[in-house]
Formats: C-alpha cells, structure tokens, sequence
C-alpha cells in the first residue's frame, strides 16, 4: 500500500483516540503526527498521505485550522504529497462544524473525504478503514 495519515491532535487527543481505533499499521498505512509544541521540530512527510485535522476556530471559519497544521501545509515539500483530507469537530459549531477540511480541501485541492466528531464512533472507524484502504489503491 502506497499512502500514509497525518494527523494533529492538541491536548484533549481526541484524533489520537480515533487515529488509534483505526489501527493503520494493520493496513499498512504509516502514522505521523504534527507536533503540538514548536520546539518539537517541524514534521516532514515525502509520501502521498490523508491529513486527519480537527478544527479549532470557536466557530470563526477563518481560524479553523489549527496553526501547526497550517504550519507543516506551508511548507511546498510537504504540501506537494496530500492526496486529502479527513476533518473533525463537533457538530456544536454549526456552520463552522469541520471546516477545517473544508478549507483544506480548497487550498490545497485536494478532496474532503469525511468527516466525523470528537474521536468518532466504531462506524466512523470502519468506513475510515474501508476508504482510506480503497483511495489508496485508486491512487
Ligand atoms: C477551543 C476549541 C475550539 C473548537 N472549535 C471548533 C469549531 O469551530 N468547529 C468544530 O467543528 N469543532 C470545534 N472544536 C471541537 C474540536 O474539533 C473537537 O473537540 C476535536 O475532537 C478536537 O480534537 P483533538 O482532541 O484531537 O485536538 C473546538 C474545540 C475547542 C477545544
């Protein structure tokens, strides 16, 4: 399987729980975390890869992307192998409900696969699993 995630997660780990349940490895899908702390050094990925970003504006669109996600997608290395995304959030925020993926999606033109709340649910998992293993194989 060619494809790897990237995944942010602060520290409620909400998409740590969900990038878990989904038990990657076993499909041969590798895992990498953006760090949360900048004195953790900047993450480089040379690999074609699904982002996993939950969102973080309050509910202003505009601030939805978390600033270590908008950090390593600022880097050209690093954005020239996103192939899509997967988005969180909670459905709290209305309108502003995962818009992370979909501002991902447009700046980097890429599609929005999914989305899902908080750590997701066993069928949120399962449909994860089963897509991400068939996107990369259309890849
Ligand atoms: C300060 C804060 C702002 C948030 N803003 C949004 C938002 O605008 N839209 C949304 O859908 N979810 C929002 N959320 C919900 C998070 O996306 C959700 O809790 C997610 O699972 C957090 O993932 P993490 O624990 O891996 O960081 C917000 C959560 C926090 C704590």
């Amino acid at each position: 399987m060619t494809g790897a995630v990237v995944y942010f997660s602060s520290a409620s780990e909400n998409t740590t729980r969900f990038v878990e349940s989904c038990r990657f490895d076993e499909l041969g899908i590798a895992t990498y975390r953006i760090p949360l702390r900048t004195g953790d050094g900047p993450l480089a990925v040379r690999e074609p890869y699904v982002l996993i970003v939950p969102t973080y504006g309050g509910g202003v669109v505009a601030k939805a992307v978390p600033p270590q996600v908008k950090r390593f997608l600022n880097d050209p290395d690093n954005r020239e192998w996103i192939r899509g995304v997967i988005a969180s959030g909670n459905t709290n925020f209305g309108e502003a409900y995962a818009a992370a993926g979909r501002i991902v999606s447009a700046k980097c033109k890429v599609p929005l696969l999914f989305t899902f709340e908080l750590m997701g649910t066993p069928e949120d998992v399962r449909k994860t699993r089963e897509g991400l293993a068939r996107f990369f194989t259309q890849q």
